[in-house]
C-alpha cells in the first residue's frame, strides 16, 4: 500500500468539449487536473461532423428550436432545459469562435463571410453551424491548445478514473464526493487523487455495441461509477442508432454525416428506390430514430446488408468542398461518393439517458458533477435531434462553471482519503476471460437490445448480464486490474442499467422501439425512467 495522494480544487474526468469547455471556463485561481483515459484528443467530441445547432438564421426562431427538439424528444424534454439549452446556442458559438474555433462561412455572394449553416434531422432550418464535415476535430484542436497553456490546468493523459470515493457528510447526512482512485496506463501505478468537487465529464456508452460509430474510449465509465457511487440514472433505454455508418469490414462503422442527407442526399435500395417517403413525411431529414428503423426493416424485408446513400447528382465540387474529409476517407475504401451511392447500415452513436443533474450540472452527491453525454439533463427525451449534443456539453460547462466556484465556496476541504489497497491481489493469467466476456457482451446487446426490441430478448440479455457480472466480481476480487478489464465492468454495468430501464417502459417511443408494445402510451409512461441504486 502506498500513499501518493494528489490534491486540486477540482477533478475533471474526460477532455472533450464538456470537460475542456469547465476547465477553460472556470477562474484562473483554482488548481484543476484533467484526466483522460487516452490521449487528451481521443473522444466522441474530436470525430463529430454534422456540427452544432445555434439559431442564426434571419427566418429561424429559438421557438422553432425548441419545438424541433421536443418534437425529436417525444414528449420527454424537459420545457426548461430545453429552453436554457437552445437560448444558449449563439453565445456558445460566440465563445468557441473567441476560443480561435474556425467554422465554415457562406460561399454565397449575398452572405459571404457569415457562417454557413446546413441542415441535418428533425431542425426546420438551416441551423448547424461545422467546420467542414471536420466539426470535432476544429473544437478539440483549439481547446487542447488552450488548456495546455494555462498554469492551473495539470493534464493527465493515459490516466484512466477507476472509482469515485464518497464520505457521508456528518451534519447534511448527504454523501459527499472525496475523490477518485485512479490507473496510470502507462507506468500501471494506481493511486489516488482527492478533491472537493469532481466533474465527470466522460462521454457515452455506445461501446456496449457490436457496431458503434463511436471511439473505444466510450464505455459508459461515468455512468457505471456514479451508480456505484449512488447517484440515480435515467432514462438509459434511449440509445440512439445513427442510421448512416459506412458499410465496409474495415471501416469500422465510419459516420457519415447526417449533414449529407441535409445537403440533399437520398437513401436507397439496391435497385435504385427511394424508401423513406414511405415511412415518414420529412422523408431522409425525419429524426433518427424512424431514420433508422425504417432502414433496419428495409434491410430485414429484403434480407440486404445494407442500403445506400446516394449524393451523386450533386455536382462533384459541391460534395468535396462540403464534405472534404467524408469524400477522402471513403476514396481510401474504394467508394467515391461524387459518383457511387455509398453503402451505409446503422449502427450505435449517443447515449440519451446518463446522470441525473439539476440545471447546473450537480449530482446526487454534494460536490459531483456531471456534463456532457455522461449526464441526463431533460434535454433530448426519447430521442435528441441531431447537433444538439455539443451545444448541450458547452451549456452545462458553463452552468457548472458559474455553480462550482459557489460550491467550493462553502465546502469544507476534501476529507483525506485512503490509499488503494493492492495487497491482496496477483496478476492475472486469465486475461481470456475478459477479451471473451467483452465481444460475448457486444454481441447480445446488438442482437438482443438493438434498435427493434421485446421482452424475451431483453430478458435473456438480462440473465446473460447476471452471469457476466458475477465473473467480473470474482476477478476484480482477485486480480490486478488492466485498462480493459475496467471498461469491461463499466460496460456491463451501462448494459444492465439499458436492459433494466428497457423492461420498464412497456410502450414504444422514440429511440425505444419494442415488438411487445408498439403503440405509444402517454397515459402509462409519459415520463423518464429513473432507476436509483
Ligand atoms: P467525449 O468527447 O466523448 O469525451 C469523453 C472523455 O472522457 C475522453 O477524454 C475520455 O478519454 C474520457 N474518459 C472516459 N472515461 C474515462 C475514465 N474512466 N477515466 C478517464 N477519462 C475517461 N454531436 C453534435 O452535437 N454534433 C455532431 O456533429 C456530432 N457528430 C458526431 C459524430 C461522431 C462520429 C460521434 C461519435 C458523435 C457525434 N456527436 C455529435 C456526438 C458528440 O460528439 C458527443 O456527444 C460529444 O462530443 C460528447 O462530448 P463529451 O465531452 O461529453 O465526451
Ligand atoms: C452527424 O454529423 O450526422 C452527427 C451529428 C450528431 O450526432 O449530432
Amino acid at each position: 500500500m502506498s500513499d501518493n495522494t494528489l490534491s486540486y480544487d477540482v477533478i475533471i474526468v474526460g477532455s472533450g468539449a464538456a470537460g475542456l469547455g469547465l476547465a477553460l471556463s472556470l477562474p484562473d485561481h483554482l488548481e484543476i487536473a484533467i484526466l483522460s483515459k487516452s490521449s487528451m484528443s481521443e473522444g466522441s467530441t474530436n470525430y463529430a461532423q454534422g456540427g452544432i445547432s445555434a439559431v442564426l438564421d434571419d427566418e429561424d426562431s429559438l421557438d422553432s428550436h425548441q419545438v424541433d427538439t421536443i418534437k425529436a424528444g417525444v414528449g420527454l424534454c424537459h420545457n426548461d432545459i430545453v429552453d436554457l439549452v437552445v437560448s444558449h446556442g449563439k453565445a456558445s458559438i460566440d465563445w468557441l469562435m473567441a476560443n480561435n474555433v474556425q467554422f465554415s462561412t457562406s460561399k454565397d455572394t449575398h452572405s459571404k463571410n457569415k457562417l454557413h449553416l446546413t441542415k441535418e434531422g428533425g431542425h426546420s432550418f438551416r441551423r448547424v453551424v461545422h467546420a467542414n464535415d471536420s466539426t470535432g476535430r476544429a473544437i478539440q484542436t483549439a481547446l487542447n491548445d488552450l488548456v495546455v497553456s494555462k498554469p492551473n490546468i495539470k493534464i493527465f493523459e493515459h490516466h484512466n478514473v477507476i472509482d469515485l470515493v464518497t464520505s457521508d457528510d456528518k451534519l447534511s447526512g448527504q454523501s459527499a464526493i472525496a475523490g477518485c482512485y485512479v490507473l496510470d496506463t502507462k507506468k500501471d501505478v494506481i493511486f489516488s487523487m482527492k478533491a472537493p468537487c469532481v466533474t465527470l465529464a466522460t462521454g457515452g456508452a455506445s461501446k456496449v455495441y457490436l457496431y458503434t460509430s463511436n471511439p473505444d474510449v466510450s464505455t459508459g465509465d461515468g455512468i457505471a461509477m456514479a451508480w456505484r457511487a449512488g447517484c440515480r440514472v435515467a432514462n438509459m433505454e434511449f440509445m440512439q442508432f445513427h442510421p448512416t455508418c459506412l458499410f465496409h469490414p474495415e471501416a469500422k462503422s465510419f459516420l457519415i454525416s447526417e449533414a449529407v442527407r441535409g445537403e440533399g442526399g437520398l437513401l436507397i435500395l439496391p435497385d435504385g428506390t427511394r424508401f423513406m417517403p414511405n415511412f415518414d413525411k420529412r422523408a431522409e431529414l425525419a429524426p433518427r430514430d424512424i431514420v433508422a428503423r425504417a432502414i433496419d426493416h428495409e434491410m430485414k424485408r429484403l434480407g440486404i446488408p445494407s442500403v445506400f446513400l446516394d449524393i451523386s447528382h450533386r455536382t462533384a465540387k459541391f460534395t468535396k468542398s462540403h464534405f472534404p474529409m467524408l469524400h477522402e476517407r471513403c476514396l481510401s475504401f474504394g467508394f467515391d461518393m461524387t459518383k457511387d451511392p455509398l453503402p451505409v447500415v446503422p449502427a450505435a452513436h449517443y447515449t440519451c439517458g446518463g446522470v441525473i443533474t439539476d440545471k447546473n450540472g450537480s449530482t446526487d452527491i454534494a460536490g459531483l458533477y456531471a456534463i456532457g453525454e455522461v449526464a441526463f439533463t431533460g434535454l433530448h427525451g426519447a430521442n435528441r435531434m441531431a447537433s444538439n449534443s455539443i451545444l448541450e456539453c458547452l451549456v452545462f460547462a458553463k452552468q457548472a462553471s458559474i455553480d462550482i466556484p459557489k460550491f467550493l465556496k462553502n465546502s469544507a476541504r476534501s476529507p483525506n482519503i485512503k490509499a488503494w489497497d493492492n495487497s491482496k491481489v496477483i496478476d492475472s493469467d486469465e486475461a481470456i476471460v475478459v477479451s471473451h466476456n467483452w465481444a460475448e457482451l457486444r454481441q447480445f446487446m446488438w442482437d438482443y437490445v438493438g434498435i427493434v426490441r421485446t421482452t424475451k430478448r431483453l430478458q435473456r440479455a438480462k440473465h446473460r448480464i447476471t452471469l457476466l457480472k458475477r465473473e467480473i466480481e470474482d476477478y476484480y476480487g482477485n486480480f490486478h486490474v488492466t485498462s480493459d478489464f475496467l471498461e469491461l465492468r463499466n460496460l456491463v454495468t451501462a448494459a444492465e442499467l439499458i436492459i433494466d430501464s428497457a423492461l420498464l417502459r412497456k410502450e414504444s417511443r422514440g429511440l425505444h422501439y419494442t415488438l411487445d408494445f408498439p403503440d405509444l402510451d402517454d397515459k402509462n409512461f409519459k415520463k423518464d425512467t429513473v432507476l436509483k441504486p
